[in-house]
């Protein structure tokens, strides 16, 4: 088999997904259309021409903007649905989607609308395309702690169709410690926990996630190559990343793939994973990703290829029994 068949063959697991980043812009127009929604852009290639980032903040503006459209429980079902269809023929088995509620809570959709369109799609991913999937529910770190407990108060109903909760939005000036006491009680709920953490944010934010919001797994960590010492710490206590290398490289956060850093986090025996953060923003879905870091890092053989598929696996959620029938 090639490296490349192989890539897309190899059970995977996509951890660092946003939902309302799998937004094709066909499907941001014609939600739009549905919905009423006037959009600040003239055409769908239009829209895709601003896809042009210079980092986080210039995107998060887009993606926003872009999730305007989704106002009904069929409109977050067929985001999803969309997304699975994609990654079904990346070779995905596993799924954990992140959503953000806030972004739609605050523009008047109720918390419900949100979780059971998403929760629907995960259903029939199951059903129809042996994909395993589960939510994750991440809070907006530009907005306040506060906010953020209403926003799991708001979500507790459905507390069953979610995994774990994640924190994501602008990250430079909003460092994990904002968000401890809602974390802490997340972690009594026996929420999973999750952070985006050393994106653009420094090594320390990866430091903090950790010690002081507890989390499972870090969301990209790719400046912990900063502090030797935390990488070190990161392989020792088998702390997994989710690095998204084209989101690396569209946000700026590297110059091109051939600079990316994640064959030295791999060197260094850290749980690394691959996925593909916002696709429809970044240029690629999960295989997509897969075949652009080993690509533009020839050295990497099949061996990296299989360590990158098996950690995401072992870094997914899913309970034990379901671990051991994928080895
Ligand atoms: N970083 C932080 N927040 C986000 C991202 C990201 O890459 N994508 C969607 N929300
Ligand atoms: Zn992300």
């Amino acid at each position: 088999m090639t490296l490349p068949t192989l890539l897309r063959a190899m059970p995977k697991a996509e951890l660092h997904v946003h939902i309302e980043g799998t937004l094709e812009p066909e499907l941001i127009f014609r939600l739009a259309e549905r919905n009423g929604v006037v959009l600040p852009y003239a055409s769908v290639e239009a829209l895709r021409a601003a896809y042009a980032f210079s980092d986080l903040q210039s995107f998060l503006d887009i993606y926003y903007a872009g999730a305007s459209v989704l106002l009904k429980e069929a409109d977050f079902f067929e985001m999803a649905w969309a997304y699975f269809e994609r990654a079904a023929a990346d070779g995905v088995v596993h799924a954990e989607l992140f959503f953000d509620p806030q972004t739609h809570t605050a523009r008047g959709v109720a918390m419900e609308t949100v979780i059971t369109g998403l929760h629907r799609a995960c259903q029939r991913a199951h059903a129809e395309l042996g994909i395993s999937a589960s939510l994750i529910l991440c809070f907006l770190r530009h907005l306040s702690e506060e906010d953020a407990f209403a926003t799991l108060e708001a979500a507790l109903p459905y507390r069953h169709l979610f995994i774990g909760v994640g924190l994501d939005s602008s990250e430079r000036g909003h460092p994990p410690e904002k968000f401890a006491r809602v974390f802490a009680r997340c972690r009594e709920l026996g929420l999973h926990l999750v952070a985006h953490a050393g994106e653009e944010g420094p090594a320390e934010y990866v430091e903090t996630a950790l010690d002081l919001l507890k989390v499972e797994r870090v969301d990209h960590g790719v400046r912990s190559l900063d502090k030797p010492a935390l990488v070190a710490r990161l392989a020792a206590e088998r702390v997994p990343l989710t690095v998204c290398p084209l989101s690396n490289v569209k946000l700026c956060v590297y110059s091109d793939m051939a600079a990316h850093r994640l064959p030295e986090l791999l060197a260094a025996g850290v749980c690394v994973t691959v996925n593909s953060d916002d696709p429809a923003y970044f240029g690629g879905y999960l295989l997509d990703n897969y075949r652009a870091v080993f690509d533009a890092h020839p050295a990497l053989g099949r061996d990296a290829a299989y360590a990158l598929a098996a950690n995401s696996l072992e870094a997914s959620f899913v309970p034990a029994e379901q671990k051991a029938r994928w080895k």
